[in-house]
C-alpha cells in the first residue's frame, strides 16, 4: 500500500481523481489534502475539497497551503471551473474546518514521519511542492515520485503554448522539475485523450451519492469542454491517480522537460528535449497515451465502490 499526499486546486476533474484515489484503500494510503489557489481561490478550492471529504466520509486532513503563485498574481480556471470553481453540484456547505497548520510544516512531518517513502500526486500549480522543496530540500529523498498533471509537449489549452497549472505558477513548475525529485508528467499529450462522454456518464444521475456527485460534476464540466471544441470531457487529473493505481493503462517515455519561465507568448510552456541526442540527460517519466476504454471502466468501478462504501 502506497503512502500518498495530495496536492489539489478542486476543480471537477480533480473531484474525480481524488474520488477515484479514495477507493481504492486496497492500494494507496492517503496520509493528507493540501489545496493551492488554481482553479478558484484558496478559500473557494478549500471548501471544495472539505465537501469531498464530507461526501465521501473521508477523515484524513485538509491543510490549506498557498494562495498564490510564487512570483505572480492567481489567475483563475472559472471559465472552465465556474465561480465556485466545482459548479454543478447540490452537495451541502461542509461542516468540517480545514486543519489549522502550516502546510509546509503539516507537509514535512508527514513525509518524514512515514515509514516507506512518500508519493505526492499533484492536481494544481505546483506552489506548494516548490515551496516545500525550497524549504526542505532534504525531503527530496524521501519522496517516492510526485505524480502531477501539468505541461504538455505539443500544445497548450490556456494559451497555444501553456497548460493551466504551469502557466499559473510556472516559476514553481520550474523549481519542481529542477529539483531531482522523481517525476511522472501527465500533461495534455495524454490528459486530453482521457476522455470520458456523455453517454457515459447519463445513467450515474440515477446511483448512489458519489455517482450522483460524479453526473452533476460532468453535465457542468462538458459545457465548458464543448466550447474548447470536445465533445465529451477530459479528465485531466485522473491521469495523475490513475498513474498510481494503474500504470498498465499507460504509455510513456522519458526526457528532459524545462519550464519557461519568461517567455512573452510562452509562459508556463513545457519543452521536452526530444532530439535524438538531447543535450541532458531525462528528468520526468511524461505520460504519452492511455487505454480509454480502461479508464472509463476503472473510473465506473471506482464510483461503485464508492457508492457502497
Ligand atoms: C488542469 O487545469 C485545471 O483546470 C484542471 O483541474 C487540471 O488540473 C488542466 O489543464
Ligand atoms: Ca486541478
Amino acid at each position: 500500500i502506497r503512502p500518498i499526499i495530495i496536492d489539489t486546486d478542486p476543480g471537477h476533474d480533480d473531484a474525480i481523481a481524488i474520488m477515484t484515489l479514495m477507493a481504492h484503500p486496497e492500494l494507496v494510503k492517503i496520509l493528507g489534502f493540501t489545496t493551492v489557489a488554481g482553479n478558484q481561490s484558496l478559500e473557494r478550492v478549500t471548501k471544495n475539497m472539505l465537501m469531498i471529504a464530507e461526501l465521501t466520509k473521508s477523515r484524513v486532513p485538509v491543510v490549506m497551503g498557498a494562495s498564490k503563485p510564487l512570483e505572480r498574481e492567481l489567475e483563475t480556471g472559472e471559465h472552465a471551473h465556474g465561480s465556485s470553481g466545482m459548479d454543478g453540484h447540490d452537495l451541502p456547505s461542509p461542516a468540517r474546518l480545514p486543519l489549522k497548520v502550516d502546510y509546509l510544516s503539516f507537509l514535512r512531518e508527514t513525509i518524514i514521519s512515514s515509514f516507506e517513502k512518500v508519493s505526492i500526486v499533484a492536481l494544481g500549480p505546483l506552489t506548494n511542492i516548490a515551496g516545500l522543496l525550497t524549504r526542505y530540500p532534504e525531503l527530496g529523498e524521501r519522496i517516492e515520485e510526485i505524480s502531477m498533471m501539468g505541461g504538455g509537449l505539443s500544445n497548450g489549452n490556456i494559451t497555444p503554448a501553456a497548460e493551466f497549472n504551469f502557466y499559473v505558477d510556472p516559476e514553481a513548475a520550474a523549481l519542481v522539475f529542477a529539483s531531482g525529485v522523481p517525476i511522472t508528467m501527465s500533461g495534455l499529450d495524454v490528459t486530453e485523450k482521457a476522455m470520458i462522454y456523455p453517454r457515459q456518464w447519463e445513467a450515474l444521475h440515477h446511483g448512489g451519492a458519489a455517482s450522483r456527485f460524479f453526473a452533476q460534476l460532468l453535465d457542468f464540466y462538458n459545457i465548458a469542454s464543448r466550447k474548447f471544441g470536445f465533445e465529451g470531457s477530459a479528465l485531466h487529473d485522473l491521469c495523475a491517480a490513475l498513474w498510481i493505481l494503474k500504470p498498465d493503462l499507460f504509455e510513456s517515455a522519458y526526457y528532459h522537460v524545462a519550464i519557461e519561465t519568461r517567455g512573452e507568448l510562452t509562459r508556463g510552456m513545457s519543452l521536452a528535449d526530444r532530439r535524438r541526442v538531447p543535450s541532458l540527460p531525462p528528468n520526468a517519466r511524461v505520460l504519452l497515451d492511455i487505454d480509454r476504454e480502461g479508464l472509463v471502466s476503472y473510473l465506473l468501478e471506482s464510483l461503485k465502490r464508492l457508492d457502497d462504501m
